[in-house]
């Protein structure tokens, strides 16, 4: 038996399957998860955290070297104040976690998105998280969080930015290239992700890196996120495989 364990393990950590270098999930269906079991709907979101730690660790483990996921949006303070309060302890309580364990676990975790309305406790742990980050090196695997995150939003603050740099006179308007856009983004230190899923049977990016994603491959399942398994993610990788990009090539 214990032999057999080992293989099975052994077989899952060397996959023969090839991965992609990024991918990104949007997690939802929390809401409906939880809703079919006459739950509130931070219990789905308590289960999909969890989805989040496993899947994290499960891409982490088979090699992928980017893993973004849209935790927050820019639109969803429109939801009730009991939901967000939950989905803000939700946090806390990863990025105590992430504090705790990164390091030894080898994985950067960074927080992507507009962090100045988040709780003041929060921005501090994001600031904390970063630093041990930063003190990784190359070689870390990146998990990244986008929380209060808006595509559209960060497309604005990079025009700003660039503005600003422009009237300084540290950059004439004719050097702005495709490049210059990507460098004052939030994942300006990545590559664009190369798969991006998104489980509940919602087919929309709902403001997901709208430039990130010019040439990404999308993956559409309607799995909830809570239910979302190494399995499935085996499945997309599996179907992004098959898949021929051909960036605008023949
Ligand atoms: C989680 O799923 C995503 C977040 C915005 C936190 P939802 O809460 O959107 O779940 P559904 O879409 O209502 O099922
Ligand atoms: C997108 O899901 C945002 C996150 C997963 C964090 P939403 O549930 O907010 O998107 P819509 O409202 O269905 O487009
Ligand atoms: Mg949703």
């Amino acid at each position: 038996m214990g032999i057999f364990k080992w293989f099975r393990g052994k077989k899952n950590l060397d996959s023969a399957r090839p991965v992609p270098r990024h991918i990104a999930v949007i997690m939802d269906g929390n809401g409906r998860w939880a809703k079919k079991r006459g739950m509130p709907r931070p219990a789905g979101h308590a289960v999909g955290a969890e989805t989040f730690r496993t899947i994290a660790t499960y891409c982490k483990d088979i090699g992928v070297q980017y893993f973004t996921v849209y935790a927050f949006s820019t639109e969803n303070w429109k939801r009730p104040a009991e939901e967000v309060n939950a989905l803000m302890d939700l946090f806390r309580k990863y990025l105590t976690e992430a504090a705790e364990t990164m390091a030894q676990r080898g994985v950067a975790v960074r927080v992507l998105g507009d962090l100045s309305p988040l709780p003041g406790d929060i921005r501090k742990q994001i600031a904390e998280v970063d630093e041990i980050a930063d003190s990784l090196g190359e070689n870390a695997a990146t998990a990244s969080l986008c929380i209060n995150y808006g595509g559209r939003d960060e497309i604005k603050n990079a025009v700003r930015a660039i503005v600003d740099e422009v009237q300084k006179g540290k950059l004439l308007p004719e050097n702005i290239a495709e490049d210059t856009i990507s460098a004052h983004l939030y994942t300006a230190h990545m590559p664009d992700p190369d798969l991006i899923i998104r489980p509940s049977g919602e087919i929309r990016t709902s403001n997901f890196l709208l430039w990130q994603s010019a040439y990404s491959e999308y993956y559409f399942t309607d799995v909830l996120w809570p239910d979302f398994s190494t399995t499935d993610m085996d499945k997309a990788i599996d179907e992004f495989n098959r898949r021929t990009r051909r960036f605008g090539g023949v």
